[in-house]
């Protein structure tokens, strides 16, 4: 694992650009040194990219899916299987791998999929490879494309002087490129829109503070920051005139699965008839589980226990910290995705984004 620093990396879709993959090597920002250092990491070995995803060097669902896609492409690369039946059964192997590393952005086990289809219809080994690490490479890009698509469409919905709270950090450091939440964002103020953007510090890991801030001040958008613990008061406050997330998994009936703290939002959003949006790709949409299928990742209370490696509670106390939450379909107003905008009642309009 090295660091290398590349600025014109970063300047890629007008955005920071977080995983790439250049001469066989995966790249990607360090999230977890963000905002204090723009550091990036080069992984060779796909079970380097697993320990990234489980320990948020990069994070957000498409993040992970893409990542996932490079890992099995570095998977492909280290196989030393002579024949198509073991390197598929390598490539097995390193799909449960890097699936088992965070359970319920759907996106990773939608990337990891799609990457071991194209895998089965290749005829021999070297094509094999070769066709995997275009797949995975072709996803990427596609990524950037989608979220300027998802952006177009959600653009629509936001006026001039739109003041817009976000959570977490459903950004390009999210993504590929651009970000889904933050892309609709980037999207209005390239129609010409002046907006502002109220971002939640998103505890216990702080992806609003760290990320979406250093995000949108690197290009240039106007971004305010508050605690979580100042939603109600900011919206009671006529502060804020509408709100956009981004999405882990979305069922259809549009039970909405995102960064812990999210429900609260739409409630409070609710209480004061402020317009409530969720913003993601179809690779986030899981249409055969229900809530109960559903696991939320529990993660490890050091992130509660302390802030910024600094102990902020007692020795050996309990701690609850799960790190999604879901939000009832009747606490979101619309769902935007690149194939346009659902509407309630949404187990018809999310079946019409398939058709
Ligand atoms: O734990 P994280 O940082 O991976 O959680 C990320 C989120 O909850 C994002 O809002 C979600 O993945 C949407 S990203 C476009």
């Amino acid at each position: 694992m090295t660091n290398i620093f590349d600025e014109q990396l970063t300047k890629t879709h007008s955005s920071l650009r977080t995983i790439d993959w250049k001469n066989n090597i995966v790249i990607m920002i360090d999230q977890t040194k963000l905002p204090n250092k723009l550091e990036y990491v080069e992984f060779s070995d796909y079970h380097d990219v697993a320990n990234a995803i489980k320990n948020l060097v990069v994070r957000g669902a498409p993040a992970i899916g893409v990542s996932g896609a490079f890992g099995l492409a570095l998977a492909a690369l280290q196989s030393k299987a002579k024949t198509k039946e073991g390197l598929l059964e390598d490539l097995g192997k390193a799909r449960k791998v890097l699936f088992e590393t965070r359970p319920t952005a759907v996106n990773l086990a939608w990337a990891l999929d799609r990457i071991m289809m194209v895998a089965k219809e290749g005829k021999d080994v070297p094509t094999i490879k070769e066709s995997v690490i275009n797949a995975a490479k072709k996803m990427a890009e596609e990524d950037v494309q989608t979220n300027k698509k998802m952006g177009k469409h959600g653009a629509e919905l936001f006026e001039n002087n739109d003041t817009i709270m976000t959570h977490c950090n459903a950004g390009a450091l999210a993504t590929v490129g651009y970000g889904t939440a933050l892309g609709v964002i980037r999207a209005t103020k390239e129609s010409g829109k002046q907006i502002k953007v109220i971002a939640t510090e998103t505890r216990p890991v702080m992806q609003g503070s760290r990320l979406t801030a250093f995000e949108l001040k690197h290009d240039g958008i106007d971004v305010s920051l508050i605690a979580d613990t100042a939603v109600g008061y900011v919206m009671a406050k006529g502060l804020v005139t509408k709100v956009i997330v981004g999405a882990d998994r979305i069922l259809r009936t549009g039970h909405v699965y995102n960064k812990i703290g999210t429900y609260q939002i739409a409630l409070i959003a609710r209480q004061h008839k402020i317009p409530f949006y969720v913003a993601a790709p179809l690779s986030t949409f899981d249409l055969k589980s229900n809530p109960e299928d559903v696991i939320i990742e529990q993660r490890k209370a050091s992130e509660v226990t302390a802030v910024a490696g600094k102990k902020t509670a007692p020795d050996d106390i309990g701690v609850i910290n799960p790190a999604f939450d879901m939000t009832p379909p009747e606490l979101v107003t619309y769902i935007i995705t690149e194939a346009g905008i659902a509407k309630p009642p949404f187990v018809e309009s999310i079946k019409k984004l398939f058709e």
